[in-house]
Formats: structure tokens, C-alpha cells, sequence
């Protein structure tokens, strides 16, 4: 309580602790990152996808048997309900892909027959689906908007390389397949950021693993959060040319715009994550493609110029999805599957939360103070 009676209010929640975890820790003033002790760094260089999925669900990395038993699981998964790939089918065109995707995932707990059973063994059985399912479903809705339509997933292929084969019919170049696997592991938890903790939140009333999800994406789906990866990449397209990448980036900042991709909650230093996405933008600059190497000079530019101005000395530094752009672009996705794509890389995250937070459940209630007036007379609508 401070001297006006008033209680401290933690902003957004700013600074609060609500729970304890060891999935993930995130060390914003060092700029470091560990799923379950392990650097993102060890596991970008060694690890992929399919094995981060099992080390948040299990606990631990998989030996080669328990990997191998794991993807055939996801395997198995990976087709869509007939009745999701429809409503992925028949949804309009111009619906947001994220709207898309959280009314595919409530359609997917409508034919599980586990959906509504909360026990462990039950939890772990969605949750593969899940991260299975999310993959296909962003892939379905990517290739019904290119004109292909439903493409029946190829059960063969890990998530990255069946969504593009979803995406495009083809199969895909073993390289992109690499880039993709390392952008969904770099994206595949990260504590209890806004859409984990609204799982969390949904699930601490009991209710289930479908709804959290659902809860979570429509959380993600914000360009405060995981919206801010096509929101850069439009801006990058505003920028158009890099030698306009300083005079946009002054403009915005005098209109008190934020430049979307930069700063954190918790980063108060570079995101490790965005480091490592760095590095393959060295490569892109060299690329035959020349919209991909012109947003890749407007990034690099914009990034030097923020730095300077508000990185020392205002903790703003680049985040995950500021790079994301020019990689995708490079990959051939387009811009409105960025999210989506983030959903499901994340999901593996969210549903390792939920079901640790299940273990010692408590409903989340925080307080809002009151500052409004009481006792208000009742005025008849026939005098108002
Ligand atoms: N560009 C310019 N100014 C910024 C930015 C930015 N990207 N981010 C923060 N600031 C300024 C902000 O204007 C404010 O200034 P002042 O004190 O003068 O009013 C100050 O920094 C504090 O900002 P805040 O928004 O109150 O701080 P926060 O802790 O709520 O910020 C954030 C976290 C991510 C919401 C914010 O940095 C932001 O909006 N960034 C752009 C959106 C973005 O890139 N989101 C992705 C976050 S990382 C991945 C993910 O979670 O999906």
C-alpha cells in the first residue's frame, strides 16, 4: 500500500513473478536464453525441431529410440480432421490467417475424443497433436490461399519441410528446410511471455489443453507480440530503399511510432535469438534475389541506426521477429504466415506450461483497484 492508500500497480504486470518454472529461463540483462538449461546457441548449432519439441514436453532430451518413436507420433498425426481442412478450405480469403488458425484449433478439439479429459497420459496425446496439427493447419491455410488448396500432408517429413510441402505442393529444397526447422526451434518457448501466460491463465480454471491454445494464439496474434514480425517486414517494404532507411526510421521516431521488431519486456540487451537469425541475413546480403538482398540492407540498416540511438541508452535493442522478414521472404512464405508460423513454433511452449502448471494449479485472479464512484443514483431511462 503506498502513503495514498492507493496499492502499487504493476503495470501489465511488469516485474511480477506468478509462478516457478525450470523450462525456460530468459536473462534479460545478459541477453541469454535456456530451454531447460540448455543455450539457445547448443541447441541452434546441434539440436532440431522435433528434438526441443520432446525436451519441453518430457523434461529431457530424447535418446535415438525415444526421438525416432516421437516423430513417428507426429507422424501419425499430421493430417488434418477432414472437417478442419475444410473450415480452413472455406474460410474467406481475406480472413486473418490467425483468425484462421484459432478457429481450426477449437474445430480440432470438436473431433478429438480426448479433448476434454485432463489427465496426464491425455495431455501428452494433444499435445503431440497439437504440434503436429499446428504446422499442418499454418501450411493448409498457406496453400488454400495460393490457389493449390487442402495438400494431404506427407507423413515422411518433419514439420518444416511438410509445410512446405503443404505451402507448395512441391517437395521442398533441403536447405530451406534447415532454415525453417532453426526458426521454429528459436521460437519454440520463451517463459511466460503474454501468449503462454493467457494459456496459463485459461488453463488455471481447469478448463482444457484446446482452450489454452485457443486463448494463446488469439494472445500471439497482437504486433505487440508475435504480430510484430510482418508488422517489421511491412515496414521494411515502406523503407522500400536503404538509402530512405534513416529518414524513415527519424520520422517514426519523432511521431513517437514504434519501430516494430526492437525492444522487450525482459530483453533490456540484444535477444539472443535475433543474433542468431542475424547471422543468416550475412548470407542473404549475397543473395540472387534482389528483393530479398534489398530488405536485407534496409534490416541491417535499420538496426545499426536504432542501436545508436536507443540501444545503450534506452535498453531497445532488436528482437526476435525483426529479422524474421528477410529470411522468410527468402524462403519463399509470405508475410501473412510470419504468425501463424510463430503459433505454431511456440505451441510445444504452451502446452509444456500448461501441463507443468496443472501440477500445483492455482486459479490466476490478480486485483484491479477500483477508482470509480459508489452508490451512483439509478436515473430512468425515460429522464437520462
Ligand atoms: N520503438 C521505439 N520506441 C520503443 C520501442 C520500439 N520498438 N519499444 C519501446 N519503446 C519505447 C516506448 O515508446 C517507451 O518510451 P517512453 O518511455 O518515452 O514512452 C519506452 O520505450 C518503454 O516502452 P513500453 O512499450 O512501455 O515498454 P514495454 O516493456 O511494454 O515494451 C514491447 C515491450 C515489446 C511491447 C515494446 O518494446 C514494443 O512495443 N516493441 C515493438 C513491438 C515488438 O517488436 N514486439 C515483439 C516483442 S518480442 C517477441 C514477441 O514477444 O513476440
Amino acid at each position: 500500500m503506498q502513503d495514498n492508500g492507493k496499492p502499487k500497480i504493476e503495470l501489465g504486470l511488469e516485474g511480477v513473478y506468478f509462478t516457478e518454472s525450470g523450462i525456460c529461463k530468459v536473462d534479460g540483462v545478459n541477453g541469454r536464453l535456456y530451454y531447460y538449461g540448455y543455450s539457445i546457441e547448443t541447441l541452434a548449432e546441434n539440436s532440431n525441431f522435433e528434438e526441443v519439441c520432446y525436451l519441453l514436453l518430457n523434461g529431457r532430451l530424447p535418446n535415438a529410440a525415444e526421438l525416432s518413436g516421437f516423430r513417428n507420433s507426429l507422424a501419425q498425426e499430421r493430417p488434418l480432421p477432414d472437417e478442419v481442412a475444410g473450415l480452413i478450405e472455406d474460410s474467406p480469403k481475406d480472413a486473418h490467417p490467425m483468425d484462421v488458425l484459432r478457429s481450426a484449433v477449437s474445430v480440432m478439439a470438436l473431433y478429438d475424443p480426448d479433448a476434454n479429459d485432463n489427465s496426464d497420459a491425455a495431455n501428452m496425446r494433444k499435445s503431440i497433436r497439437l504440434v503436429s496439427r499446428l504446422a499442418s493447419a499454418v501450411g493448409a491455410i498457406g496453400g488454400c490461399r495460393n490457389g493449390i488448396g487442402y495438400v494431404k500432408p506427407d507423413s515422411s517429413m518433419g514439420a518444416a519441410g511438410n509445410f512446405f510441402y503443404m505451402l507448395t505442393g512441391k517437395k521442398p529444397d533441403a536447405e530451406a528446410v534447415k532454415v525453417l526447422d532453426l526458426m521454429l526451434l528459436l521460437h519454440a518457448e520463451h517463459s511466460s511471455n503474454a501468449s503462454t501466460f493467457s494459456g496459463i491463465v485459461t488453463a488455471a480454471t481447469l478448463s482444457d489443453l484446446y482452450s489454452a491454445v485457443t486463448s494463446a494464439i488469439g494472445t500471439l496474434k497482437g504486433p505487440l507480440h508475435g504480430g510484430a514480425d510482418q508488422a517489421a517486414l511491412e515496414m521494411m517494404h515502406a523503407i522500400g530503399r536503404p538509402e530512405n532507411t534513416e529518414v524513415y526510421i527519424n520520422d517514426a521516431l519523432a511521431g513517437k511510432k514504434k519501430i516494430m521488431g526492437f525492444g522487450h519486456r525482459v530483453y533490456k540487451t540484444y535477444d539472443p535469438r535475433a543474433r542468431i537469425i542475424k547471422n543468416r541475413l550475412e548470407i542473404l546480403q549475397g543473395s540472387a534475389n534482389e528483393e530479398v538482398r534489398n530488405l536485407t540492407s534496409i534490416a541491417l540498416a535499420a538496426e545499426k541506426l536504432m542501436i545508436d540511438k536507443l540501444g545503450s541508452s534506452h535498453g531497445i535493442w532488436p528482437n526476435v521477429d525483426f529479422f524474421s522478414g528477410p529470411v522468410y521472404t527468402d524462403l519463399g512464405i509470405p508475410d501473412y504466415l510470419f504468425t501463424p508460423l510463430f503459433a505454431a513454433s511456440r505451441i510445444p511452449g504452451w502446452c509444456a506450461h500448461v501441463m507443468q502448471y496443472w501440477k500445483s494449479n492455482r486459479l490466476v485472479r490478480p486485483l484491479e483497484y477500483y477508482n470509480g464512484e459508489l452508490d451512483t443514483q439509478y436515473v430512468p431511462i425515460s429522464q437520462r
